[in-house]
């Protein structure tokens, strides 16, 4: 980590004045605005845990017009907990390995990013014993047309889940993997590299509850993505098949969605405990690009 990650927020301890923002609810089944904070300023405490409130409530929040650098990124990241690192490190920022590069530029032949982030519905890292808390993703230049990222609200698929289905599946487990479909990727895209053992030793198949707590709200989520989760543990194939099938069909449906529609220098903040997202995609010839930071989570139960 480079020596002026800590920068504006070494000075927390001098309890810093509280700033003027607001926090205004999108007309959505999630997320809501942040106007007036500046994050490239010290956060008093209490700013702080009203930050932290407005998260847990709507599991993103859009800081608009944020002049920060990574450092500063990922500086108010590690304030919520320790940041995780990439398995694809070939795409983390030089000299700040909390720090994936997310963007379809390629320069000199080469991907500067991970392009195809975020190509299927997912929670971040959820193929790791313990998934992602949350991601900052800031962005760094964005193209004139498309580029938008999709959430969905996880508690409103399970309170709004069929009682047969929630029946079939509430007890259950299934198994996240990094690798599901990480060969169908390779084939169409130039972003996903031959992996070492190194970095296949570190995305080991893991087993996670379908139906998640909430560590900290105690609210109930949907915990199953069609980019990461391969089946449904102690079922026969066909049927474990068919029910992830309709979790997902209904986990995105339009009514729990928000999209967002990125504002240059946004910084968006989701609960990858409350969330699945997916990047709507960018026409080849647009150049987009966003940092992202993830926030390591707890072991779901
Ligand atoms: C991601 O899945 O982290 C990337 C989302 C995006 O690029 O919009």
């Amino acid at each position: 980590m480079s020596n002026s990650a800590s920068a504006p927020y070494d000075s927390q301890t001098d309890n810093p004045a509280q700033q003027s923002f607001e926090i205004r609810a999108f007309e959505a089944p999630l997320g809501a605005e942040v106007m007036g904070l500046a994050l490239d300023k010290p956060i008093s405490s209490t700013d702080f845990a009203r930050i932290h409130r407005a998260h847990l409530d709507h599991h993103v929040l859009v800081f608009r017009d944020q002049r920060i650098t990574p450092e500063q990124q990922v500086a108010f990241s590690r304030r919520f907990k320790p940041l995780q690192i990439h398995v694809l490190h070939q795409f983390a920022l030089t000299g700040n390995p909390e720090v994936l590069i997310v963007s379809n530029i390629v320069e000199n032949g080469k991907p500067i990013g991970l392009g195809d982030a975020g190509h299927f519905w997912h929670s971040d890292l959820s193929y790791k014993e313990k998934p992602s808390l949350g991601s900052l993703l800031h962005a760094q230049e964005l193209p004139s047309e498309g580029g938008d990222t999709l959430f969905a609200n996880m508690h409103l698929a399970w309170d709004t889940l069929p009682s047969p289905l929630r029946k079939a599946v509430e007890e259950r487990r299934a198994e996240h993997t990094y690798l599901a479909r990480y060969a169908e990727l390779q084939a169409r895209s130039p972003w996903r590299p031959n992996l070492s053992a190194e970095q296949i030793a570190q995305v080991k198949p893991v087993e996670h509850p379908i139906v998640r707590t909430h560590p900290e709200t105690g609210r109930k989520a949907l915990f199953v993505s069609e980019h990461f989760t391969t089946r449904i543990v102690g079922l026969p194939e066909d049927e474990s098949r068919a029910l992830l099938d309709e979790l997902f069909a209904h986990s995105v449906l339009p009514v729990h969605q928000y999209r967002h529609r990125w504002q240059p220098h946004d910084l968006v903040f989701w609960d990858n405990r409350s969330l699945m997202h997916l990047a709507a995609g960018t026409p080849d010839n647009l150049r987009r690009k966003l940092y992202r930071t993830t926030i390591e989570g707890d072991t779901p139960f």
